[in-house]
């Protein structure tokens, strides 16, 4: 295909870059996914395997998609075809931008949905509904052991489980707040990378921090911090299996974007200037921090206040809510600042998911950019509604996008980048000295293996908690069950 160019967009700032790279890294995935996913898998342990599959997967595999970005200056599936080509490589190299590109892609869809119950619990929070829990409670206990005077009482995780599943059940309302979100991210990635998507993230992300702070205070000297301390802190591995390590992958690359192409996309507009090993560190670890920072904001919450650590998706939306509303009044407003956070996080995540596609449609099919987005805008609405409406395959389809696809394309990318790729190819992208000795070591000889063997033997395991019978060998040899089916 002929004229495909590198992109004329770039980065207005270095500063304006850092934001919208950590705006992508820092989301749902940070508050929705790594609290509940650390809950279901034991807590320190996972936390200690994650912090190591950041450090040594997702920083080695972030810098290759950043100089992949950078030096093929396209989309993630024109720009791997490409540098193949230029090494006189197979083309079908091509195939894990696409592998990428649809992970990115299939997260989106479900991504907005859970930004939709976001929206929608803010209102909730606002007009002090998680105030009146501990009372309906009571009433519920009262008029059901008025019919039977040995019924159980309903207790307060009952009835915000209640609110959770009537919230998420008003279909048109969850509806309207999708199709108002996906107006909001066509909208801004309509106008480019400058334009939109730096300036939404430099306005969002700062704000997201004051936010994030104070919330962490509160926890603090409000929550049960010595609890949460003791759960996030002291590892326990005894159940550590083989999924835990797929989860803690997952959860890395879902968390730091990695693995869907993205940052290849956003490394295509980065200038010359940047630092690309430094500028991942930064981004590396603004992201984790963020992840521990919300797991020390949403444990000690959910400690004092009783709730199940390992409560699954339902965690944020059904043991927050608890506790805001065991605040009083304070919980309106500290309950209204969470899930505001959770939004702006949303959103600087949904527009860089949403840019991968923008960006390939934009070079390949000759369409313009706006109309590239709303035609995006309109098959992600398809799909979000379908969501919606079945109430279903939300877990299914995070397990296979975060747990599978985002590592098996990291997996290809780091053969491509290490192996396909010449070394001569990435110097002017990560330069000629220590860190590139290091990086091309761990991408050739860390990463695959490490990756491979994780994604066979976690996907196996994993497949066991969605009800698979394996051989009893193997069962033998993949350790405790821990992700929930
Ligand atoms: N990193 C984002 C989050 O934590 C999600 C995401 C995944 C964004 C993959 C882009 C690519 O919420």
């Amino acid at each position: 295909m002929a004229g495909i160019g590198r992109k004329t967009d770039t980065w207005g700032s270095r500063f304006g870059f850092i934001m919208a790279a950590v705006g992508s890294s820092v989301g749902l995935g940070n508050f929705w996914r790594f609290p509940f996913t650390a809950g279901e898998n034991g807590g320190g342990a996972f936390i200690i395997i994650y912090l190591a599959c950041v450090l040594f997967l997702g920083l080695t595999v972030l810098m290759a998609e950043y100089a992949i970005g950078r030096k093929s200056g396209m989309s993630a599936i024109e720009g791997i075809h490409s540098l193949s080509r230029a090494e006189g490589k197979s083309s079908n190299w091509g195939a894990v931008g696409w592998i990428g590109s649809l992970a990115a892609f299939f997260i989106l869809t479900f991504y907005i949905v859970i930004s939709a119950w976001v929206i929608e619990f803010i209102p909730q929070a606002l007009s002090g509904s998680f105030q009146g829990f501990a009372e309906e409670a009571a009433k519920q206990t009262a008029a059901a052991q008025a019919a039977d005077p040995n019924a159980a009482a309903i207790t307060i995780a009952d009835v915000s489980t209640q609110n959770f599943v009537k919230s998420i059940g008003d279909k048109i309302l969850v509806g309207a707040f999708l199709i108002a979100f996906i107006v909001v991210n066509v909208f801004i990635v309509a106008r480019g990378v400058k334009g939109g998507i730096e300036r939404a993230a430099t306005i969002l992300m700062p704000a997201f921090f004051v936010l994030l702070i104070g919330i962490v205070g509160f926890a603090l000297v409000k929550g049960d911090a010595a609890a949460a301390a003791d759960f996030l802190l002291r590892p326990d591995f005894s159940e550590v299996g083989f999924g835990t390590f797929l989860a803690a992958v997952g959860q890395a690359f879902f968390s730091l974007s990695v693995g869907s192409c993205l940052m290849i996309t956003y490394g295509a507009y980065l200038s010359r200037d940047t630092n690309i090993p430094r500028a991942s560190g930064i981004i590396a670890g603004a992201d984790t921090l963020v992840a521990l920072i919300a797991g020390f904001a949403i444990f000690p919450i959910v400690f004092a206040f009783g709730a199940d650590p390992a409560g699954g998706p339902g965690l944020f939306f059904i043991s927050l809510p608890i506790a805001f509303g065991a605040m009083g009044d304070l919980g309106i407003y500290v309950g209204s600042a969470f899930f505001l956070l959770a939004l702006f996080a949303a959103l600087t995540s949904s527009i860089s998911l949403m840019e991968v596609a923008v960006s390939w449609l934009e070079e390949r099919q000759g369409v313009t950019r706006p109309g590239a987005a709303i035609g995006i805008g309109f098959v992600l609405f398809m799909i979000g509604m379908g969501y919606v409406f079945s109430g279903a395959f939300i877990d299914f389809a995070d397990f296979v996008t975060g747990n599978v696809m985002l590592p098996l394309c990291a997996l290809l990318v780091a053969v491509f980048a290490g192996w396909v790729m010449s070394r001569h190819m990435f110097e002017s992208e990560l330069g000629e000295g220590n860190v590139m000795n290091i990086w091309r070591f761990m991408v050739r000889w860390v990463v695959p293996p490490a990756l491979g063997f994780i994604l066979v033997f976690g996907t196996l395991d994993s497949l066991q908690g969605f009800g698979l019978q394996l051989p009893g060998f193997l069962t033998a040899l993949l350790g405790p069950n821990v992700v929930a089916g």
